[in-house]
């Protein structure tokens, strides 16, 4: 809704409502019904778009108030009465400010755009700080995420430093844009995945980044290696690791996984390998790391035509001579591209 249309809809909404009195209250029609019956009548209310989105619900006892914008319009077997409706504190969102609804996500205060046009992102990026998101930097890409740190270009549009603090599920990750990769698209996932972890695990995820996985599952009683080969991404993940309190049962290695796998041979009762793309390269890695009954959670990024096949057919290759290999759960994570799914599978090894 562009703001024109929010201030007539406001204005139409507030009709019935009296003058605000000392304490910020409005006297207006409210449905009177008793709890047990609140969130039914409230449905009912919205679905024929009475409510007075303006002021609250109050409840006082067993009974509650819902505020609505025409009482003549109230279905007879609801009572109306009159009574005093606090007003809702409103926020300012940035599509109010555009006339339009941006796209972007949040990382910590950190705002992430996805422009072609600069001048359409510099707009969004002042519309975002003119509103009340708790923003305070607004950052758009500028290229895919690249090489072997998995990093992309931002342009900064708003504000300063791009270091934030994200948080997920009951954990804090400190992590900064423009020297680690970070994805919040993959929260749900990582939160499926750490459902899975207990005290009994030994986990190793062999590209940690700043602790996604690591930090969760440490935080549900595993013990933890996280092995990434960018500097940075490991000392993010030691501070998260000591912000989380799991520091004792957090080991981070800076280097190439395929060095420190020795020191960890047939040790890992779970590993994660999020690496798409390249995963395949390192699956002997994981067979020298995993111990005799493993499960292997493996990112790849395949056509949508067979996206499961080439990473089943790699990880049946690196460990059936070794290892029974049954594959639990092929998921789709999310659409990556035009055709292509981002995947994971879900890898029983059984010595
Ligand atoms: C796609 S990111 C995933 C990070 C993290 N697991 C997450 O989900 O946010 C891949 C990570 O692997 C690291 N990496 C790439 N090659 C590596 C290697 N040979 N050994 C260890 N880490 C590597 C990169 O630095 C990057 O942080």
């Amino acid at each position: 809704m562009n703001v024109f249309w929010s201030v007539i809809a406001s204005v139409v909404k507030r009709q019935y409502y009296t003058a605000p009195t000392p304490t910020g209250r409005m006297e207006g029609p409210c449905v009177r019904v008793g709890r047990e019956a609140g969130e039914a009548t409230r449905s009912r209310l919205a679905e024929a778009d009475l409510i007075a989105d303006d002021y609250e619900i109050t409840v006082e006892g067993e009974t509650l108030y819902i505020p609505v914008t025409d009482p003549d319009a109230v279905p007879d077997e609801f009572e109306v009465v009159t009574r005093q409706a606090p007003e809702r504190e409103t926020q300012t969102m940035p599509a109010d400010l555009l006339g339009f609804d941006p796209s972007y996500e949040r990382l910590g205060d950190v705002v992430l755009l996805d422009e072609d046009d600069r001048e359409r992102a510099l707009e969004i990026a002042q519309a975002i700080v003119d509103s009340d998101l708790p923003a305070e930097t607004v950052v758009n890409k500028q290229s895919k995420v690249k090489g072997e740190t998995r990093i992309r270009d931002w342009e900064v549009l708003a504000g300063e430093g791009t270091e934030t603090v994200h948080r997920e599920y009951g954990c804090e990750f400190a992590l900064d844009l423009e020297s680690v990769y970070f994805s919040p698209r993959l929260a749900t996932e990582r939160h499926r995945v750490a459902e899975q972890v207990d005290q009994t695990d030994r986990a190793v995820d062999m590209f940690a980044g700043v602790g996604p996985f690591v930090i969760p599952f440490a935080k549900r009683g595993a013990e933890c290696v996280g092995v990434d080969i960018n500097e940075e991404a490991i000392a993010y993940l030691r501070e998260n690791a000591r912000r989380n309190g799991v520091d004792d049962r957090v080991t981070a290695i800076c280097g190439d996984v395929r060095e420190v796998a020795t020191e960890y041979e047939h040790w890992a009762t779970r590993l994660v390998m999020n690496l798409p793309h390249s995963a395949d390269a390192f699956l002997d890695t994981a067979v020298q790391l995993a111990s005799d009954e493993c499960i292997l959670h493996y990112y790849d990024i395949q056509h949508e035509d067979a996206p499961f096949e080439p990473g089943e057919t790699a990880i049946r290759a690196a460990a059936e001579s070794e290892y029974d290999v049954t594959v639990e759960t092929r998921r789709v994570v999310r659409s990556y591209a035009p055709h292509e799914e981002n995947v994971c599978l879900d890898v029983r090894l059984e010595r």
